[in-house]
């Protein structure tokens, strides 16, 4: 091996690469995509917003937006052929799996690769992948319902459709609540990038080999479903709903996760990144107070969540490893309330998380970074004589 290879386990003290999409600081629980705080986008803008922001690098003028949704609903369409592998399925399948398995099978349909030289190609396949994206991943729920598959209606937004695709059944009209609708859209706003994180990393890792983008926003969808990573958001519910079942006695669950000894984690705390509050759980959180306040939603999970929060920021053990609540916390309360089945909250995250992905992958192809191949140290056997079946 020329020169030391320093081993540097997941990754927590390397960088992989130059980025313009989003500035985190997880000391002062900082997060900025281009340049423009959390904070702000939450509040003042709106998913698609701050999804062309994300993608293209600047706000877009009324008439770029205008035009970007348009351009999206020319490609809302799945082809029909789709449903045979969705009904090869069982009902009971995981939706972030048959999610991935689809995402992979639209490369199917649109086989050509995307030259990310030739703007006008990019920017169709961007379109093309906010719009079937959406529409596929609501299907993974009417599978698992035994519905119907419904089609983007191209004469509602984008969130508003998100509504209609999950819920909507033939029996009548689907009239998504306009405070859903609000609080969806900052949800998905507040998850649309978070720089280098694990499925960000493994977009970037399979796209570096020229791999298409469908089959690695798939690969973003795998890593996603991991309940160390996206998967926490259902695995916070199904925590606090055990909580719950068990009398709600929050200090037994924190020595359980203090316990080096019991696998339980207090799922929904701590990051790599922030050693501070998660300023997107901060959003989160006041958004829930105010969207079940609103919607007249009284829900036990919730004051178990807040009761765990202040027992778990005052306690030792956790102050001493910095860990916080973080995105994952509590916005599956949220889409709880909002009718979300609890095995979609992951689906939530990627519904979200997609235009960072599209983002991140196309940054990655337009600086031309070399195909990802780190290297190891070697801990196996020095050079061995083989040996016959009939010596071993
Ligand atoms: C997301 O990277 C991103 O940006 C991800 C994300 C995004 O937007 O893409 O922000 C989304 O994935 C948020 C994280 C969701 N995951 C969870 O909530 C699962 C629970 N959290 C942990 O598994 C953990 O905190 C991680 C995975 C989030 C971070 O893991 P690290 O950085 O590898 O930290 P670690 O596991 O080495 O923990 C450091 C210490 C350890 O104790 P010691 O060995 O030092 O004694 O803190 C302890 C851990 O045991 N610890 C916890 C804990 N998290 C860390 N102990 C109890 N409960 C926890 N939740």
């Amino acid at each position: 091996l020329s020169g030391v290879i320093t081993i540097d386990p997941g990754y927590k003290n390397s960088g992989s690469c130059k980025s313009e999409v989003t500035f985190l600081d997880g000391e002062l629980g900082i997060l900025r995509y281009r340049g423009y705080s959390i904070e702000d986008l939450a509040e003042k803008a709106h998913f698609l917003e701050v999804s062309y922001l994300v993608i293209f690098g600047e706000l877009p003028t009324t008439e770029q937006l205008v035009q970007f949704e348009n351009d999206i609903r020319k490609h809302t369409l799945v082809n029909e052929e789709m449903k045979n592998i969705i009904d090869g399925f069982p009902k009971t399948a995981h939706p972030m799996g048959v999610l991935s398995a689809l995402t992979s099978a639209l490369t199917a349909f649109n086989p050509k690769s995307v030259n990310v030289e030739n703007e006008k190609e990019m920017y169709e396949a961007v379109c093309k992948t906010m719009g079937k994206f959406l529409v596929i991943a609501t299907w993974t729920y009417r599978k698992s319902m035994g519905f119907p598959l419904n089609y983007y209606d191209n004469t509602k937004g984008y969130v508003e459709n998100f509504m209609r695709l999950m819920f909507e059944l033939p029996t009548g009209p689907y009239q998504a609540d306009p405070v859903v609708v609000s609080a969806l859209d900052k949800l998905f706003i507040l998850h649309a990038d978070h720089e280098q994180n694990c499925s960000t990393s493994t977009v970037r890792m399979v796209g570096s080999s020229h791999a298409g983008l469908f089959a690695s926003i798939s690969a973003g969808v795998s890593a996603l479903w991991g309940p160390l990573h996206g998967g926490a958001n259902q695995a916070v519910l199904e925590m606090l709903e055990e909580i719950n079942k068990d009398g709600g006695d929050a200090e037994k669950y924190l020595s359980k996760a203090k316990d080096k000894n019991d696998p339980f984690r207090l799922m929904g705390f701590g990051h790599r990144v922030y050693k501070n509050f998660d300023p997107r759980a901060r959003i989160i959180k006041k958004a829930a107070d105010e969207v079940l306040a609103t919607l007249g939603v009284e829900d036990p999970i919730l004051e178990i969540a807040k009761k765990l929060e202040v027992a778990a920021l005052e306690d030792e053990y956790f102050k001493s490893r910095s860990l916080y609540p973080n995105v994952d916390f509590y916005s599956g309360i949220i889409y709880r309330a909002l009718g979300i089945p609890t095995d979609m909250f992951t689906v939530m995250f990627a519904i979200g998380r997609l235009p960072g992905w599209i983002a991140q992958w196309k940054e990655m192809r337009e600086n031309k970074e070399p195909i990802g191949r780190p290297r190891q140290v070697y801990v196996g056997y020095p050079l061995r004589e083989f040996k016959g079946v009939d010596k071993r």
